[in-house]
């Protein structure tokens, strides 16, 4: 039982509804020219919940979040901090892939702050249905979007921030921003996002160890099965 009173199956519903839902919203025109919205996928009260900032190209056929190259990054430090990703809650600000065409290709463009906003009720239903202990935001679409306020995400970086209904946010790089990073100073950027992220390494062990005894076998309850 979640600590709403909101059990397992009724959140699992309530997150399959909202992610049928993203994918008529009408409120801003990006869902008109993609292919489908990629909601959140992961443990239905994950203790972590990992926001990045819209689907990409791969996530945007697929439907699922941070399956492309910068998931393909995600994935990498998640086995090197010893986490493992079907314990985490993943997730997007943005619903929709926003992109321009040049040629054939279908090129990322970052979301405008009006798009970020009307998506913003999506994520907080999210939230409220999961009630992860903390969050990661990727980047300053996610950390924005989180904590209401722009973020400068080089200087706030690497520390948690309180979002206005008191939950921790940590806030760090978003993937795609090593990948384009100097190829000099990868080795260095590499470890620096490492360091950040495991300082939510304390949240995510908590979700290793059972708070207390089962009397029965818990059923997994995933809200990756909701959405695909
Ligand atoms: N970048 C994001 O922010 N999210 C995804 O799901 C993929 C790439």
């Amino acid at each position: 039982m979640a600590a709403n009173g909101r059990g397992l199956k009724p959140a699992l519903a309530g997150l399959q509804k909202l992610g049928r839902a993203t994918n008529a919203c009408p409120e801003c025109p990006l869902g008109e020219h993609a292919t489908q919205s990629v909601f959140g996928e992961g443990p239905v009260h994950a203790r972590l919940m990992v926001v990045g900032e819209q689907p990409g190209d791969k996530e945007d056929l697929v439907g699922r979040p941070f399956v492309g190259p910068a998931g393909r990054l995600f994935d990498r430090a998640v086995a090197e901090l010893g986490w493992s990703r079907d314990k985490l809650y993943v997730t997007n600000a943005v619903k929709h892939f926003k992109y321009e065409l040049r040629g054939k290709r279908r090129i990322h463009k970052t979301p405008a702050q009006r798009e970020a906003d009307a998506c913003l009720h999506w994520l907080e239903s999210e939230i409220a249905l999961v009630e992860p202990a903390a969050l990661i935001a990727l980047g300053g679409v996610a950390a924005r979007s989180l904590l209401g306020r722009h973020v400068a995400v080089m200087s706030e970086r690497g520390r948690w921030h309180e979002d206005a209904a008191g939950r921790q946010v940590l806030v760090t790089l978003h993937p795609s921003a090593l990948l384009r990073g100097d190829p000099e100073q990868k080795a260095a950027a590499w470890k620096a996002w490492l360091a950040d992220l495991s300082l939510a390494s304390k949240v995510f062990e908590k979700a290793r160890t059972p708070a207390r005894k089962k009397t029965r076998p818990a059923r997994k309850l995933n809200a990756v099965a909701a959405t695909t």
